[in-house]
């Protein structure tokens, strides 16, 4: 069954390349981002790897744990390791779980069998501190994911979690937010005093700090 908002992010314990992970123990208390792609040894996917260990520092900034997953096994990731460190300039600093028999793309939904039998597509979930899934996002094999877009979501994810705000199209962290319809106009004069009222439903303010 399909992976929705607000569910669980099923447990499970896996051999990764970092050793055997209990998902809920290793990420305890701290968001994660738990993403698939299709096999080792392919070219979009060597791109991305080596793109997500450059950008660990900006993951562990806010306060993040990624962890990747294929079904091939850990031994293949260990070999592939070197061509991504060759390729790329990057070793890879977090864990790739080995999926030989399918059982965790099967919990999350990552094999589309119409897309491909045998391979995971580009899934991804960020999974927040009380072990709720609070985004997915689903891509084709053939189109490699922007990673920088990942951390631009945290930032929202982590902003709106904490304060009655969410933000507009595009936005970066430090740019101005959207005050929620949920909150009237009283409560936002005393919550975001200063607020501009561009529309009754759209009313804009400065970030929050966290
Ligand atoms: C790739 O990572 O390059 C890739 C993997 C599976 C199908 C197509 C491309």
């Amino acid at each position: 069954m399909a992976i929705r908002l607000g569910d669980e992010a099923p447990d499970f314990t896996a051999d990764t390349t970092e050793g055997r992970i209990n998902f809920h123990e290793w990420k305890q208390g701290k968001w994660a981002v738990l993403f698939s792609h299709p096999r080792d040894f392919t070219p979009v996917c060597t791109t991305e790897l080596g793109a997500v260990a450059k950008l660990k520092n900006e993951f562990e900034r806010r306060n993040t744990k990624v962890i990747g997953l294929s079904v091939d096994p850990v031994t293949d990731h260990q070999r592939w390791a070197a061509d991504i460190k060759d390729v790329t300039g990057a070793d890879v600093n977090f864990p790739l779980i080995g999926d030989p028999d399918k059982s965790i793309a099967n919990k999350y939904d990552m094999l589309h069998p119409n897309a491909s039998d045998t391979a995971t597509v580009r899934s991804v979930f960020i999974i927040g501190p009380d072990n709720k899934v609070k985004l997915t996002l689903t891509y084709p094999a053939s189109t490699g994911r922007n990673f920088a877009e990942l951390l631009r979501v945290i930032d929202s994810l982590q902003l709106t979690a904490g304060f009655k705000v969410a933000t507009p199209a595009d936005w970066k962290a430090g740019e101005d937010v959207i005050i929620v319809p949920a909150v009237s106009d009283e409560d936002a004069r005393k919550q975001f005093p200063g607020f501009v009222a561009k529309k009754p439903y759209l009313r804009v303010t400065p970030q929050p700090k966290m």
